[in-house]
């Protein structure tokens, strides 16, 4: 079985791809529908795609497509999306899911994330009451089959308790920044303890990360590549990567993941100092 198809269990049963096909910086357009059909064609089953991606009708139009032409059923194929992180209240988040949903072409998605606690305009600010609108009308769509299951990204240890003391569903998935280097195991331990999956975002740290020569070497002792190495060390944690290509060469190599890090190499790249500080960073003791 490939890693494409193998899956873990969310809490509430449903079960997620290993891998996601990630889609951030991707324009509406037909470049990006082949991207996705692309993937799927190679046997990705999980696309992460996001309200404030303005891509959701590509993806949409690319998920329809391999139904048609690979034979896939809808349930062949995990869709994630997001709500935008600016949306704080019930009804405002209410419309945004039927919005992706229109937008997608979809009659369900099989995740929902609130993107991130904060508008991205004032990040670390989180707004508490606001995630806890949000949420509620995430429960009720997730009541309704708009959703299979729900979830949040970029939530530190702070905001993951806010969500677990006042709602009544607890989230299924963080998704949150994560690759060698830069690994979060304050957040994804308080994540995974309180039954989460914890999704790596970025895993090859936006291409940032893929010159470090120790990343290097370990590619090279497997006779695969950093980006291979970068991917694969997220599932050898136990964390969902979601690698993002627009080149069908690198989409057609990050799914060749068939080799395996042993532990003193997990250890060796999770202890290396940070390959792209410059990216945007959750506090985690926030
Ligand atoms: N929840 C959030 O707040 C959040 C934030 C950021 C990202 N995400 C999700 O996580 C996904 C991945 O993160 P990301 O978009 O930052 O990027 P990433 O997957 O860390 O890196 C993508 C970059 O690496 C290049 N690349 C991919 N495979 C390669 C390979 N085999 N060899 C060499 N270069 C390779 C890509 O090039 P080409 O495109 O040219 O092929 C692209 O420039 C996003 O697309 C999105 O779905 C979520």
């Amino acid at each position: 079985m490939s890693i494409l198809t193998e899956t873990f269990t969310l809490a509430n049963g449903v079960t997620i791809p290993k891998v996601g096909f990630g889609t951030w910086q991707m324009p509406e357009g037909a470049q990006t529908q082949g991207a996705v059909e692309k993937a799927l064609e190679l046997g990705y089953r999980h696309v992460d795609t996001a309200n404030a991606y303005g891509n959701e009708a590509s993806v949409g139009r690319a998920v329809r497509a391999a139904m048609k032409d690979l034979g896939l059923a809808r349930e062949d194929v995990f869709v994630t999306s997001k709500l935008p992180a600016a949306v704080k209240d019930h009804d405002g988040a209410a419309a945004t899911v039927d919005e992706s949903l229109t937008n997608l072409g979809l009659d369900h998605m099989d995740l929902y994330l609130i993107h991130a606690p904060w508008p991205w305009s004032t990040p670390d600010q989180s707004d508490d009451a606001g995630n806890l609108a949000a949420w509620s009308a995430l429960e009720e769509a997730l009541a309704a089959g708009k959703i299979r299951a729900i979830g949040i990204s970029n939530f530190a240890v702070h905001d993951m308790q806010n969500i677990l003391d006042h709602a009544d569903v607890a989230p299924a998935v963080n998704q949150i920044l994560s690759y060698v280097g830069f690994t979060q195991p304050e957040n994804t331990a308080f994540a995974q303890k309180h039954g989460m999956v914890v999704e790596a975002y970025s895993p090859l740290a936006t291409g940032g990360l893929l010159r470090d020569p120790v990343l290097a070497g370990v590619a090279s002792a497997h006779g695969v590549t950093p980006a291979q190495v970068a991917i694969r060390f997220c599932i050898d944690r136990g964390v969902l990567p979601l690698p993002k290509a627009t080149s069908e060469d690198h989409i057609r190599a990050n799914a060749q993941l068939d080799f395996q890090l042993t532990e003193d190499e997990v250890r060796t790249l999770a202890a290396l100092p940070d390959a792209d500080p410059s990216h945007y960073h959750v506090d985690s003791q926030r």
